[in-house]
């Protein structure tokens, strides 16, 4: 009889340590613990929905001399970095020579997110399609002032640094419109808006579109749609985000090509051209305008609650992808998307996102048995979980359709309480309007 070899021996096994501790990572941290490519994983610092897919460790992501002495004794073989921070100070450039491959692009790569200003010069130089903009500095608040004069309302103004998704104001008159570039510059954001994009409004319908590069080629990963603002019909202050629906009705094939074409093909041909290493998510946060995709940010790195919506619906080995992007042979890999229709909702702090209290202690996560809940703020104390932050869970269905993941998540989002909990209950409804997708 032909005796089957343990799997162990077919597929190289690795260890892997992941970055970062919200809904994106315990997403993340799910796909990877479903790998055979894995021997063990650790997230640091993880949460506890991503102790249950590996072992959490106590580290700070700024430390990079911390992670290093981690992963040498620990034979890391792969670094996943789930936000944004510590790409935009250069862990990969660290771990650039040794033993460990970085999924994430290089501290130049990485200031597609980290600066606007540049961001909006490398889409100029390589003709992706953009809003309009101009850049200023203190020195040059008053041909800030002109070029404010010369757009119509809206203005767009946007600090050229990270500012914790803050740092894009949208004003409707001029006065106010200057007043807010002064304020900026003056030091509103402290250094990150030292530089200040102004740029053109554009209107139009967004969506998220996700693709993993090894720096040649590339997969375009499902897209997704995200709301940001905290009421309901996207009223009221802006997010991280409170729910995310995967695919997006409008974002037809036609409008993809164009978005593969026009936006895709040249970013990364861009990032060659420009000698930038980039080896790991690019985020295109795109609107539609009348069928014409425009970019209007840059990520380096997946969206949460994008990732919680996006990652039931990959069809792959996420591990062989990114031995594939580490290897520079990501065009040999498989990656297949499911055709149904995920769908998430966030579970917030009452107050969120200005003050809210931390600590109250969630009922009901365990009785939520059809679909996922992700950890994104919680904690646990004495055998219970508590909330930690002010996105707490997202909870993803994944279904036929839209009806039915949504029927499914808000029968799920239901079983579970604490004290002042908020989410919206309207998430996906606008997306009823479009046929679905085939
Ligand atoms: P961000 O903080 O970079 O995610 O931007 C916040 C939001 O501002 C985006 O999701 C858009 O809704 C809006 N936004 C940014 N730039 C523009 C623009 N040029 N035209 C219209 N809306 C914009
Ligand atoms: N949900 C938006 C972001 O991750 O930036």
């Amino acid at each position: 009889m032909e005796k089957q070899l343990p799997l162990r021996i077919i597929f190289k096994t690795m260890n892997v340590l992941l970055l970062g501790s919200g809904g994106r990572e315990h997403a993340l941290a799910v796909k990877i613990a479903q790998s055979p490519c894995l021997t063990k994983l650790f997230i640091a610092p993880g949460n506890p929905g991503t102790a249950e897919c590996g072992q959490n460790i106590s580290l700070n992501i700024s430390d990079f001399d911390a992670i290093g002495k981690f992963v040498m004794e620990n034979n890391i073989e792969m670094l996943v970095v789930g936000p944004e921070d510590p790409l935009v100070k250069g862990i990969a450039d660290y771990f650039n020579g040794k033993p460990v491959s970085v999924i994430g692009p290089s501290k130049k790569g990485a200031a597609l997110e980290g600066s606007k200003d540049f961001a909006k010069d490398f889409m100029t130089r390589h003709g992706i399609p953009t809003a309009r903009y101009e850049s200023f500095y203190k020195n040059g608040l008053q041909k800030g002032y002109a070029f404010l004069e010369k757009l119509t309302p809206p203005f767009v103004l946007k600090a050229d640094g990270l500012a914790a998704g803050k740092g894009v104001i949208i004003v409707d008159n001029l006065s106010e419109a200057k007043s807010t570039l002064k304020e900026m510059l003056d030091g509103k954001f402290g250094a990150a808006s030292n530089k200040v994009v102004i740029e053109e409004f554009l209107r139009g319908i967004e969506v998220s579109v996700f693709v993993l590069t090894d720096g040649k080629s590339y997969k375009i990963l499902p897209e997704a749609k995200d709301y940001k603002r905290i009421g309901e019909n996207d009223c009221g202050l802006n997010t991280g985000g409170m729910g995310a629906v995967s695919p997006v009705p409008f974002a037809s094939k036609t409008f993809m090509d164009k978005v593969e074409k026009n936006i895709i093909e040249p970013t990364v041909r861009g990032l060659q051209e420009d000698g930038i290493s980039y080896k790991g998510f690019i985020f295109f946060g795109l609107i539609n305008c009348d069928g014409a995709p425009y970019v209007i940010e840059y990520n380096v790195r997946m969206g949460d609650p994008e990732t919680e919506a996006v990652m039931p619906r990959l069809d792959a080995d996420i591990l062989d992808l990114f031995d594939g992007v580490a290897k520079g042979t990501l065009d040999t890999k498989q990656c297949a998307i499911r055709p149904e229709t995920a769908v998430t909702v966030v579970i917030v702090s009452g107050g969120y996102p200005e003050e809210y209290t931390k600590g109250y202690e969630i009922e009901g996560i365990s009785s939520v048995t059809e679909n996922k809940v992700y950890h994104a703020g919680t904690t646990g104390v004495h055998n219970k979980i508590v909330t930690s932050g002010g996105r707490v869970l997202a909870v993803t269905a994944l279904s036929g359709n839209l009806t039915s993941a949504l029927d499914s998540v808000y029968d799920s989002v239901q079983k579970i309480s604490f004290e002042r909990c908020y989410y919206r209950r309207d998430i996906g409804k606008d997306l009823m309007l479009f046929p679905e997708t085939v």
